[in-house]
């Protein structure tokens, strides 16, 4: 907050309070005034609590006796105003100064404001009973409020809910059991994001974008499940699985496509865990923490996404409740003949391929097995042993390496190119992180299957290591970073390729 503005609310405080204060200091005049002229006038003696009485007892008329109590009688009702506006422009100032002073670091709830009207109203009803009574100390105002039973029920019935409602909320301001912003669960209601909390209810923003509105009242009697904002809240999502999948395998691999989840929380590790053995399969439950809990269900929705995609280059199958009976089943080496052939046309157009013969090519292409990657999923990770290499026959993939704390992306490459060739040929760690863009299938080339290519191809290795040698330059610049083997140029790399391989 600008000072300024505190100079400016303190200055209108100032102003206002003399104001009222010369007001106040005229008044006992104007009143000595009236008490001479009448007197004088008509002969009237009117005592400190506005009795009028007659001098001399003389007679004076009814009308005339009423309207000189009515004038004395308004005088002081409007010191008792005066005096009111004083202490509620005070209180209001001396609230802003709590505020925006001492508690000015400590956020600001809802509920803090909801304790601070209450505070407000009880000093406002305690100056006004002080005030009134040193006015009229001849009326019993207590008495007014506790002895009239018939203004008692009906005060009471018409503010029922308004008092329940405030002292449930004096309840929760107490105990605090939300905070806005926190996620709440309310049995039987709802859930959503806490919007705001006052004297009256709590407003809660659903999921599907409404505003829940509930009086305290009604909110003291539910139970409530809150997932606070600034807390590790954990979720669970359901998937089964076949029988005939290996549950370590599958424990493996969900837990390593969980862990690459956006808001899926890195300080603790996700638990992928058995639930049940069920009618049609295993019944599997993951629990992971979400750094926001705000997004949850989105988050759910990509983990389901994921573990799909998982699921279907892993071979591991959902169980869903059918009786088929499978008599025969598919066996991933056994492609069909359009598929087979489709990798073969792919292959072809891979540039370091050119050179090799039909029969080669479809040598490769029945060794490698497509796979499917979703967005944003890793498909090499940097540093770590890497014994295949990839041909993008869909989508496009990203090259980054780990920048403080982001990724710079070195390149960015697309269908028939090619990426993992420097491990599978040189034997070195994964020089950098290849991450899939957009739904992305890759044909999977493996050593075996590459080893007997390069034995009758020789040139081969010369331009591979030419583009090895390019990329490599390429990285290095990105990065700053000086690798071991670039002094050795392109016939130290050839040198290793051919050591790798066991060829002379
Ligand atoms: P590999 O080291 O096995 O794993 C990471 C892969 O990223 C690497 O093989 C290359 O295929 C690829 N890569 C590294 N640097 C570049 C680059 N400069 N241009 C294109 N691809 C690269």
């Amino acid at each position: 907050m600008p000072a300024s503005e505190l100079y400016k609310k303190a200055a209108y405080f100032a102003a206002f309070a003399v104001f009222v204060a010369l007001l106040l200091v005229i008044f006992p005049f104007i009143e000595d005034l009236l008490r001479t002229y009448l007197s004088g006038k008509l002969g009237l003696i009117i005592s400190p609590e506005g009795v009028v009485t007659v001098e001399g007892g003389e007679a004076l008329g009814k009308m005339t006796q009423t309207w000189v109590t009515l004038i004395v009688y308004g005088l002081n009702i409007v010191k008792i105003i005066l005096l009111m506006a004083l202490v509620i422009a005070s209180v209001r100032f001396i609230n802003y100064l709590i505020t925006h002073t001492i508690y000015r670091n400590v956020p600001q709830g809802e509920i803090s404001s909801l304790l601070k009207t209450v505070l407000s109203v009880i000093v406002y009803i305690v100056a006004f009973f002080i005030i009134f009574q040193s006015h009229f100390p001849s009326v019993q105002l207590a008495g007014l409020f506790t002895g009239s039973t018939i203004i008692g029920i009906v005060v009471g019935l018409a503010l029922q809910d308004t008092l329940g409602n405030l002292f449930s909320g004096l309840a929760l301001s107490a105990d605090q059991p939300f905070v806005v912003g926190d996620v709440v669960n309310i049995t039987n209601r709802g859930t959503g994001v806490v919007e705001s909390v006052s004297w009256r209810g709590v407003k809660i923003r659903t999921f599907q974008n409404k505003l829940l509105v509930i009086s305290n009242s009604v909110l003291g009697k539910e139970t409530i499940e809150v997932s606070p904002k600034d807390n590790l809240n954990a979720r669970l999502v359901l998937f089964n699985t076949l029988y005939s999948n290996s549950p370590a395998r599958t424990i493996q691999v969900v837990r390593d496509a969980v862990r690459q989840v956006e808001n899926v929380s890195r300080k603790i590790r996700p638990v992928v865990r058995v639930r049940n053995l069920g009618d049609n399969g295993i019944d599997w439950e993951v629990k992971y923490w979400l750094d926001d809990y705000n997004r949850h269900n989105d988050t759910d929705a990509l983990i389901r996404q994921r573990i799909w995609y998982v699921f279907q280059r892993e071979g591991i199958e959902f169980a869903f409740p059918t009786r088929t009976v499978h008599l025969a089943t598919q066996s991933e080496n056994a492609l069909p003949e359009e598929r087979f052939d489709n990798f073969a046309e792919r292959l072809i157009r891979v540039s370091i391929f050119a050179a090799l013969s039909d029969d080669e090519i479809e040598r490769l292409a029945s060794s490698s097995t497509s796979r499917v990657y979703a967005p944003g999923e890793a498909i090499v990770r940097m540093g770590k042993d890497g014994n295949s290499m990839f041909v993008i026959i869909r989508g496009s993939v990203s090259v980054q390496v780990p920048e403080k704390s982001e990724q710079r992306i070195i390149k960015d490459l697309g269908e028939n190119d090619f990426f993992g060739e420097m491990s599978l040929l040189t034997g070195e760690p994964r020089s950098a992180n290849v991450i899939a863009v957009d739904e992305t299938e890759v044909l999977q080339i493996k050593k075996s299957a590459f080893k007997p290519i390069i034995e009758n191809n020789p040139a081969l290795v010369d331009s591979i290591s030419e583009l090895i040698e390019e990329r490599k330059v390429l990285l290095a610049t990105e990065t700053d970073r000086q690798d071991e083997n670039q002094g050795d140029g392109q016939k130290g790399l050839m040198r290793s390729i051919r050591k790798f391989f066991g060829l002379k």
